[in-house]
C-alpha cells in the first residue's frame, strides 16, 4: 500500500494573506489520535511533496481539516495555498506525535499554548471528550502578531460550545485566551511573558502555575519552545514521552522555510 492517499478538497478558507485552512475527505482507514501530525502535500512534477502538519479535525470527524501558513516561495504552500474544492491532495497514512494527553499526569488545569499554526493540534484536542477527562479546565492560550490571525475564534468561542458532542465540556471546561502581539487587543502580549509573569492567570482569575497541579501542551515557534524549556529545566518540570507520564509536551510548529 501506498505511503499516502489520495483525499479531495472540499473547502478552503483564506484568513489572510499568509494564513489558510482547508478541509478534504477522509480515508475511513486513516485514525488518529487527537493532537497528532501526518505529512500532507501535493504532486509536483509526479513525485509527492509532503510536508508535516497537524490534524485540525477532531478524530471523530468524517472530514480532515489543516491549518497552514503561505511562504511565497515556499516548496510546498507556495502551491498549496493555491488548492480549490474538488482539487486531489496527498495524506501521510501514518500519523505521530506528541501532544498526547495520555503522555500527561492528570491534574487541575491543562494550558494548551500555541503561537501561530501552533493552534492546529489544540483544535483537535479542544474537540476530544477525553481532553477534558483528567482536568477540571482547559485554558487555550493562541498567541499571533495580528487579530486577524486568531484563526478559529468564532469557532472555539461560539460553534464548537453549542456542538452536541462536545459543546457542554467546552461550556463547562474551557477557558480561551487570544493574546496578539503587534495591534491592540483585549489581550496583548507574548504567551511566555503572559504565563511566566502570571498575568494571565490574574486575568482568568485562577492560581498561579503550580508544576505539582498543572499541565502544559506546547506547540509554536522554535523561540516558544526553547524559552519555555529554559524554564521547565529550571522549575524541574518533567516532560512527557510515550513510555512515561510527564508534567508537559512539546511539538514544535511546523513552518515552512
Ligand atoms: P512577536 O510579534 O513579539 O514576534 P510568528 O508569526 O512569527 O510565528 O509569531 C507568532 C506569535 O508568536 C507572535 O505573536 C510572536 O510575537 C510570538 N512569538 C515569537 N517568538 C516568541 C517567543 N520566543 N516566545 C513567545 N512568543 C513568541
Amino acid at each position: 500500500m501506498s505511503a499516502h492517499f489520495e483525499a479531495r478538497v472540499l473547502t478552503v478558507h483564506h484568513w489572510t494573506d499568509t494564513l489558510f485552512s482547508f478541509t478534504c475527505t477522509r480515508d475511513p482507514a486513516f485514525r488518529f489520535k487527537s493532537g497528532q501530525f501526518t505529512m500532507i502535500g501535493l504532486l509536483v512534477d509526479g513525485r509527492p511533496l509532503l510536508r508535516a502538519y497537524s490534524m485540525v479535525s477532531a478524530h471523530w470527524e468524517d472530514h480532515l481539516e489543516f491549518l497552514s501558513i503561505k511562504v511565497q516561495d515556499g516548496p510546498l504552500t507556495s502551491r498549496l495555498q493555491h488548492i480549490l474544492p474538488g482539487d486531489t491532495v496527498l495524506i501521510g497514512r501514518k500519523p505521530v506525535g506528541t501532544l498526547l494527553e495520555e503522555s500527561l499526569q492528570p491534574g487541575r488545569t491543562l494550558y494548551l499554548l500555541g503561537t501561530g499554526t501552533g493552534l492546529a493540534p489544540f483544535m483537535s484536542l479542544i474537540k476530544d471528550p477525553e481532553t477534558y477527562d483528567n482536568f477540571d479546565r482547559v485554558v487555550l492560550v493562541h498567541g499571533c502578531r495580528t487579530i486577524a490571525e486568531l484563526a478559529y475564534e468564532d469557532a472555539i468561542e461560539r460553534e464548537l460550545r453549542e456542538h452536541e458532542l462536545v459543546g457542554e465540556l467546552l461550556r463547562a471546561k474551557l477557558i480561551y485566551y487570544p493574546t496578539v502581539t503587534r495591534e491592540p487587543f483585549r489581550h496583548q502580549g507574548r504567551v511566555t511573558e503572559l504565563m511566566f509573569s502570571g498575568r494571565l492567570q490574574s486575568d482568568l482569575g485562577l492560581e498561579r502555575l503550580d508544576r505539582a497541579k498543572d499541565r502544559i501542551m506546547l506547540c509554536g515557534s522554535p523561540g516558544l519552545l526553547a524559552d519555555f524549556q529554559a524554564f521547565f529545566k529550571q522549575h524541574d518540570w518533567v516532560e512527557g514521552t510515550g513510555t512515561r507520564q510527564g508534567e508537559y509536551v512539546i511539538e514544535k510548529a511546523f513552518v515552512e522555510k
